[in-house]
């Protein structure tokens, strides 16, 4: 696996690889089975794989999660080497941005919603490493997971609007055996808090089988969100029920292959998303 750490070497070696097809997989590094599912399907895909790590400074609208985000390089590498994965570009945050950034992006009414509107400024951050990704790597596609499903919906807003030529890939949510959705923020947590927040995939599945039995899905979501932080073991953020493309809240006349259920809970001050579709829940 080559590794490359600078712009300047990484566009070399992209000039080298002309007419062969480039599956990108962005991450974050600390990565587990679901960034690794990605890979493997990039690899199938594509020519070549190729998996970015760099925790983006500009997308953490807190600090402390900025600081206390797992890093786990060495770890990454050799995991990403088990699956021969092609290329590993891992730039520095001032190789990537030598100059504060000072443009911002706006997603619409996606900024209003769920991850919009409580982490200001995330998608801007987030639209903007990707630009800065696709325009040199130029990849052929690029994968990504449901588990954030609304940054699927801003990545799509990103391609289509400024008319990157890729393909988007969403891949499913790789759970643990409790259900609980993988995450590197899940290193986080202790083992009794990674046992607790099974609880909130169960709680999407039982909000899934509400809206099936065609229950007051208000009253339902107030009862889950209660039990949930009885004993303040979560603070809940949202919980929502939308649609699965635009994420808008959904309609009375939505059907359940058209409905995602989406939510945000910490715990621990560890803040963990998931989301479900109602019709494979
Ligand atoms: P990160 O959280 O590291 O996630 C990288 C990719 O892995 C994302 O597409 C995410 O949806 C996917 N992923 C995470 N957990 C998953 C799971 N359990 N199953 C399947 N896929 C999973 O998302 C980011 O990084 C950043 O915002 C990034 C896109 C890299 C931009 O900085």
């Amino acid at each position: 696996m080559k590794i490359y750490h600078s712009i300047a070497e990484m566009r070399q070696f992209i000039k080298t690889q002309q007419g062969k097809t480039l599956g990108f997989v962005p991450t974050m590094g600390a990565l587990h089975k679901g960034h690794i599912a990605l890979v493997e399907r990039a690899k199938t895909e594509n020519d070549l794989a190729l998996c970015s790590i760099f925790v983006n400074p500009i997308q953490f609208n807190k600090t402390e999660d900025l600081l206390k985000y797992p890093r786990t390089e060495e770890a990454d590498a050799a995991l990403l080497r088990t699956v021969d994965c092609d290329v590993l570009f891992m730039p520095s945050a001032d190789a990537f941005y030598p100059k504060k950034v000072e443009m911002r992006m706006d997603f619409g009414h996606l900024e209003t919603l769920m991850e919009g509107a409580f982490r200001p400024g995330h998608f801007s951050g987030v639209g903007i490493v990707l630009s800065k990704f696709f325009n040199i790597l130029q990849p052929k596609r690029a994968y990504f997971g449901q588990k954030d499903l609304q940054q699927c919906a801003v990545v799509q807003k990103l391609v289509e609007e400024l008319s990157y030529d890729l393909e988007l890939v969403i891949c499913p949510t790789q759970r643990e055996g409790s259900g609980l959705a993988m995450s590197s923020r899940n290193k986080r947590l202790t083992p009794n808090q990674l046992q607790e927040a099974s609880r909130l995939y169960k709680a999407l599945k039982q909000l899934a089988e509400a809206f099936l039995k065609g229950r007051n899905l208000d009253t339902e979501k107030a009862i889950v969100i209660a039990d949930l932080q009885r004993n303040t073991v979560f603070n809940v953020e949202y919980i929502e029920f939308v649609d699965r493309i635009s994420l808008v809240p959904a309609s009375p006349t939505h059907t359940p292959t058209q409905t995602a259920i989406c939510l945000a809970a910490s715990i621990g001050g560890v803040r963990l998303i998931d989301n479900i579709i109602v019709a494979e829940a």
